[in-house]
């Protein structure tokens, strides 16, 4: 069940309409940076986000399932990739105890987070001077889906409005998806 379900996340991840390359490219990673990817499900993002930061890097795969977290950490130690750190979390509670974080990456997991606010003005304290959150959630447009239907979206003001008072503001939005916002912010202090 498991690895079905890892497994469905990564092959929507790395399909056409994810367009993860572009993702990648928009968020102009360097070797050496440290990312949490909030919400690491099968690990597609922090794959690809460990091959860039390279061995003087390290991808903090953040996730409430153990089992995720297990199968990443097998698969990532199987594909070569020692600098990937699986860290089991509490749904309202950033786990990471490192004050250089330069990105933390959410994709599809920000409308899972019960108290943002609070959530991202905690996570401040892990981001290094200049330190970015990407956001990628889905934003209610698009008809009926699973994710309307399910209220699996949040709305891009809301989004906006929730960061800005977590002590964020917003660099870009970026209008690549249909039915998702891409949004990428930075502390104000
Ligand atoms: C829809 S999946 C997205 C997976 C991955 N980000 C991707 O793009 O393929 C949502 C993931 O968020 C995780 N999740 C839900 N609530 C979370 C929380 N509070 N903190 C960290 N991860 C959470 C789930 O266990 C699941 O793996």
């Amino acid at each position: 069940m498991i690895s079905i379900k890892v497994r469905m996340f990564n092959r929507k991840a790395s399909s056409a309409k994810s367009q993860s390359e572009a993702i990648v490219r928009t968020l102009s990673l360097q070797p050496g940076q440290h990312i949490a990817d909030i919400g690491s499900g099968g690990g597609y993002f922090s794959l690809l986000f460990a091959s860039l930061v390279g061995r003087e890097g390290k991808v903090y795969a953040v996730d409430t399932n153990r089992d995720f977290l297990k199968f990443l950490k097998i698969d990532s130690e199987k594909k070569g990739f020692y600098n990937i750190e699986t860290v089991l979390a509490e749904q309202d509670v950033f786990p990471v105890r490192d004050k250089y974080l330069d990105m933390a990456f959410l994709r599809n997991v920000y409308h899972h987070l019960p108290d943002r606010v609070n959530y991202f003005r905690n996570l401040s304290e892990c981001l290094k001077k200049g330190a970015r959150i990407a956001i990628i959630d889905y934003d209610g447009r698009g008809g009926l889906s699973f994710h309307r239907l399910f209220g699996h979206y949040v709305p891009k003001k809301t989004i906006v409005k929730e960061m800005e008072d977590a002590g964020y503001r917003l660099l870009e939005d970026h209008t690549m998806f249909a039915e998702q916002s891409f949004l990428i912010f930075s502390p104000c202090k």
